[in-house]
């Protein structure tokens, strides 16, 4: 991982540590503590600075927070409960079982179809028989709402847009955060999955969709298929 000038930094994919080490915590960890049982064990993909894994760990959760990015681990430092692995999701074989595994912060959108699917299997391999996978995304309707957005989010400016390409099936998401003086800017490139393909990936991770944990539709759950 590379650094930048005074911004800090920054993963492989343009994710600002600076930035998620200052974002503010949003609920996410409650909102997930309200869908699983108390105290089951949890493997967060793509932790980052552990916005989410100190509250669930503080819910009563023992997480093993995974990211690729060390840069973004260390401000995980020890907590009780928190397990950190420096891994890539993609190649990763613990050995071991969770309750839940967590896929949040839109992976399952990464542009490169074999990323997506090697971390469905990599969710399966890690899953409990009766656990279930979390999975945080952005239905195909988001895909088509390309207005910029700007906002405030915690210390944070933050502008938003997005460009389709390739018939609207991949779009570049430009996000800058903007705190004083200092703008951070990151552009991905996400894939958009439509509901039957996102069938047919469960399906090739042995997995199969679950519910929509929100009337948004921006968390679902799936489940093992085989046992
Ligand atoms: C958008 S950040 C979100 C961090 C955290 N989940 C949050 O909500 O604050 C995504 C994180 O996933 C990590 N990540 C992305 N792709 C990854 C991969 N293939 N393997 C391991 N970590 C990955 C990045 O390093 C980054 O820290």
């Amino acid at each position: 991982m590379d650094s930048t000038g005074n911004l800090g930094p920054v993963t492989s994919e343009g994710y600002w540590v600076e930035v998620y080490a200052n974002l503010p915590d949003d609920g996410d960890g409650e909102l997930i503590h309200g869908w699983i049982p108390e105290g089951a064990s949890v493997l967060e993909l793509g932790c980052g600075t552990g916005r989410v894994t100190w509250s669930l760990a503080a819910l009563g959760h023992p997480v093993t927070a995974v990211d690729h990015s060390a840069d973004m681990l260390t401000h995980l430092g020890t907590e009780p409960g928190v397990r950190t692995v420096c891994a890539e999701i993609e190649d990763m074989h613990l050995g071991e079982t969770y309750d839940v595994v967590l896929m949040g912060s839109y992976l399952v959108h990464v542009a490169d179809e074999t990323a997506r699917a090697r971390m469905l299997d990599v969710s399966r391999e890690h899953l409990a028989p009766n656990g279930k996978v979390l999975v945080e995304w952005w239905p195909p309707d988001w895909f088509v709402q390309t207005r910029n957005q700007e906002g405030v989010h915690g210390d944070f400016h933050l502008t938003q847009s997005k460009t389709p390409h390739d018939d609207g099936r991949l779009l570049t998401l430009a996000v800058t955060f903007r705190r004083g003086e200092r703008t951070w800017r990151h552009d991905q490139v996400v894939r958009r999955i439509d509901l039957d393909e996102l069938e047919t990936s469960l399906k090739a991770a042995d997995l199969a969709f679950g519910e929509w944990l929100m009337p948004n539709q921006r968390w679902f759950s799936a489940t093992p298929l085989s046992r």
